[in-house]
């Protein structure tokens, strides 16, 4: 997984630590605990978040490795949490084709194992507070995370939810803690204002497309290389982009309309054949494309906004980021 950063070594060494702080965390936990997280903290995640703090601290004039190291740390750790709670909401049996904790051991104990994780790195921030990144903006990123999925597990199986709806959500559980990660590093290593809040519009915008080429994905992404099946969002009741738009261009075109005729008659319990057919009938009604679009707008706004980074070779490596995870199968 690190070998997703092997072209910038002291990245790569930054992330094994990163991992080496988290494996801490969870080797001086109590013993039963240890073995729930383990795995957790070594499940082979790309360290996308920790690597943002990474490398927006470059763009300060105090490196302050320590701080910056425990802040990616922490972060991700929210990120493990928030994975091993959302897969308990999802049911997901897998992840990265590797067994969930809930699959493993039940809701019961993987709610509380990720309520442990999450407790240490909140105990982490404490003492942060006077190197640049305050509690209330993780606690904010954190409460903006939990908001969304609030909203979109009070609205399961409705289907007919309109784009802003959908953009507000993944902007609450996606792009706030993305903005906060490229904003954290660049705050903790004290670069200007200014260059602190291009990461923050960066991070943001760089959270919307990955998010929304997330939920492409689930729609027509391979199910071997994403390690999970497609047209899981439908089957948990959870509509996005694609099948927004899919919807709107059903509508637009008349009166008949299969796709909404099979989301209300079977919505709350579609079967794998009722799923292949809600799948066949978005890609068929240009949703893929549209969502294509939106992601790519967000795209094109991150890298606009990286043009305006002091630091040329930052702005290349965040670049090469997207090109890299645009293409990514997971
Ligand atoms: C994955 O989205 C889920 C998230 C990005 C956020 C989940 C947040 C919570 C469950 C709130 C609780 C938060 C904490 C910190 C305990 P997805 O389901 O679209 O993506 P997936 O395909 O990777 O599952
Ligand atoms: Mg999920």
């Amino acid at each position: 997984m690190e070998g997703f950063w092997k072209d910038d070594i002291e990245l790569a060494n930054d992330l094994a630590t990163v991992r080496e702080r988290m494996q801490e965390v969870v080797d001086n936990s109590h013993g039963f605990i240890r073995k729930l997280l383990q795995t957790q903290v070594n499940s082979g995640g790309k360290m996308l978040r920790p690597a943002l703090v990474l490398l927006s601290s470059r763009l300060g004039t105090n490196p302050r490795k320590e701080q910056v190291l425990k802040i990616a740390s922490i972060l991700e750790m929210i990120h493990i949490a928030s994975l091993i709670h959302d897969d308990i909401l999802d049911m997901a049996l897998t992840r990265r084709g590797v067994a969930t904790l809930y699959a493993k051991v039940g809701a019961k104990q993987a709610v509380l194992a990720g309520d442990y994780l999450l407790s240490k790195a909140i105990s982490m921030i404490g003492s942060n507070e006077d190197n640049g990144v305050k509690a209330s903006a993780v606690a904010n990123a954190f409460s903006r995370l939990c908001e969304s999925e609030l909203d979109q597990d009070a609205a399961q199986n409705d289907f007919f939810i309109s784009k802003s709806t959908y953009i507000r959500r993944i902007a609450g559980k996606t792009a706030a803690l993305f903005a906060l990660c490229c904003y954290s590093g660049a705050a903790t290593a004290d670069a200007s204002e200014h260059q602190q809040y291009l990461m923050h519009r960066f991070g943001y915008a760089f959270g919307m497309s990955f998010q929304v080429q997330d939920d492409i994905l689930d729609y027509v992404g391979n199910e071997q290389d994403l390690g999970k099946q497609t047209g899981r969002d439908l089957q948990c009741g959870i509509p996005t982009l694609p099948l927004i738009f899919a919807l709107e261009e059903e509508r637009r075109r008349g009166p008949k309309r299969p796709l909404a005729a099979l989301l209300t008659d079977r919505g709350s319990h579609l079967n794998n054949k009722d799923t292949a057919k809600a799948v066949s009938y978005v890609i068929q009604l240009g949703g893929i494309e549209r969502a294509t679009a939106v992601s790519d707008m967000y795209r094109n706004r991150a890298l606009r906004d990286l043009q305006s980074v002091d630091n040329a070779e930052v702005a290349a490596k965040l670049k090469a980021l997207f090109v890299k995870l645009i293409n990514r199968p997971s």
